[in-house]
């Protein structure tokens, strides 16, 4: 049996880069800065079936949330474009059977939402930011809309959650009463809002009202979620080529609770704008399949000690020690799987809090520089290298 499945796992991974685009925009003749999911267009737009995993890099310290995901499986996301030449839109509609709206008033609630993300210029198709959260020198726009309801936020600072505290109404009662009344009446449902980030915890927030940069749009409908963004074709925060460019997309689950909620993450998609030019490099780099033996490269991932830091399948044990890889060729291209490999600390995902984990501490400082904690496997052959990438490539989720 086991020689049987091995022997499957042994079938290399053709490289049968399908010369299509995930997402085709089709140029329309319309005003796109207010779009929403009833505007006409959609109705002819050319929908395209996305995948998207859940971001499962960090155990959480929370049993309820750990036990709502400790199995989630893959979502779908059904995504259309559109362009006038100016600006381009997407609508992007996932199932969720469970409608989660942030009031501003709990702590314990989690708001469904999503967002989308662009580098903020392509230089090399083949180093595009950190699919997350953009990375050093590689920074990204994201656009993320939540699902709120009076929401309210006096500080500016996003910060809706630890604003009041409702158990203290001995002491708060009236207070609390005149802020609810307040909030109903100034509260905003449109919680929009758009950043740049150049990695983690280095998102800043585009607060440039005074010229059109984005707009975008949530609605819930027959248990499904739609949610519309429009945007300049380019601008100062992203720079899209007029042919081609990567977007990644985001959706969040509430109900999940973890941290926000449960994120389920594309990878690098590529968008075609119709009639444009050769967008095959890019169609090549966000879809790559190494070639390489799938067994050998699970069987180097053993013998090279990954698991010593990692947890390599969902069915190995949870290890602190590193970001799981339970998904990671979900959401990852080759050519990240083989940078952070090659070179650990391109790119660092920080992990848990350092001063409360010291032992887990997944990057040290170096003259204020982060320094990966894992050793660089640049004294592997090539082939190895091919049979570890194409195995971290089939570490996903089936969809659920
Ligand atoms: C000494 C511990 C250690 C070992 C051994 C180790 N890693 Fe890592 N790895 C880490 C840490 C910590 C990070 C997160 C920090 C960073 O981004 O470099 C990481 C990050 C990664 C990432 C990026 C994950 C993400 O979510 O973006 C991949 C892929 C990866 N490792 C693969 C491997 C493979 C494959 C092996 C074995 C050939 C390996 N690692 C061995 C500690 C280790």
């Amino acid at each position: 049996m086991k020689k049987i499945i091995s022997t499957l796992l042994a079938t290399t991974l053709a490289a049968t880069a399908a010369f299509a685009a995930d997402i085709v925009a089709q140029k329309v003749d319309a005003d796109l800065t207010k779009v929403s999911y009833t505007s006409p267009f959609w109705k002819s737009a050319k929908f395209s079936e996305v995948t998207m995993y859940p971001q499962t890099a960090i155990k959480m310290n929370d049993k309820t949330a750990n036990k709502l995901n400790s199995d989630n499986g893959a979502k779908i996301a059904n995504v259309a474009a559109v362009y006038n030449g100016k600006e381009v839109a997407f609508l992007v509609v996932w199932d969720d059977v469970t409608m989660n709206i942030q009031t501003g008033y709990k702590t314990d609630s989690y708001a469904d939402g999503f967002a989308l993300q662009f580098p903020s210029e392509v230089k090399d198709v083949n180093k595009l930011p950190y699919i997350g959260m953009g990375s050093d020198n590689r920074p990204v726009a994201v656009y993320l809309q939540k699902a709120v309801r009076g929401f309210y936020e006096p500080n500016g600072d996003g910060n809706v959650y630890y604003q009041l505290n409702r158990n203290q109404t001995e002491f708060f009662g009236p207070e609390l009463k005149k802020f609810d009344k307040k909030v109903k009446g100034i509260g905003s449902n449109d919680y929009e809002k758009s950043f740049v980030s150049e990695g983690f915890r280095s998102m800043t927030e585009i607060k440039d009202a005074s010229k059109y940069n984005s707009y975008s749009r949530l609605s819930y409908k027959d248990k499904k979620w739609m949610g519309t963004l429009a945007r300049p074709i380019s601008d100062s925060y992203a720079t899209l080529n007029k042919s081609a460019f990567p977007v990644a997309i985001a959706t969040w689950d509430g109900a999940k609770l973890g941290r926000d909620g449960i994120k389920y993450l594309t990878p690098w998609l590529s968008v075609e704008l119709e009639g444009g030019q050769d967008a095959s490099a890019l169609i090549a780099a966000t879809s790559a399949k190494v070639k390489g033996d799938v067994a050998k490269g699970k069987e180097a991932v053993s013998t090279n000690g990954c698991a010593g830091c990692h947890q390599i399948e969902l069915s190995d044990p949870v290890n602190l020690m590193g970001p799981s890889l339970a998904n990671i060729g979900g959401y990852a291209t080759a050519g990240y799987l083989r940078e952070s490999l090659l070179n650990p600390s391109a790119v660092i995902v920080p992990g848990y809090n350092r001063n409360a984990h010291s032992n887990y501490m997944w990057y040290t400082l170096d003259n204020g520089k982060r320094v990966s904690s894992m050793t660089d496997y640049t004294w592997l052959d090539a082939e190895s290298l091919n049979d570890i990438i194409a195995y971290l490539q089939t570490l996903k989720a089936e969809v659920k």
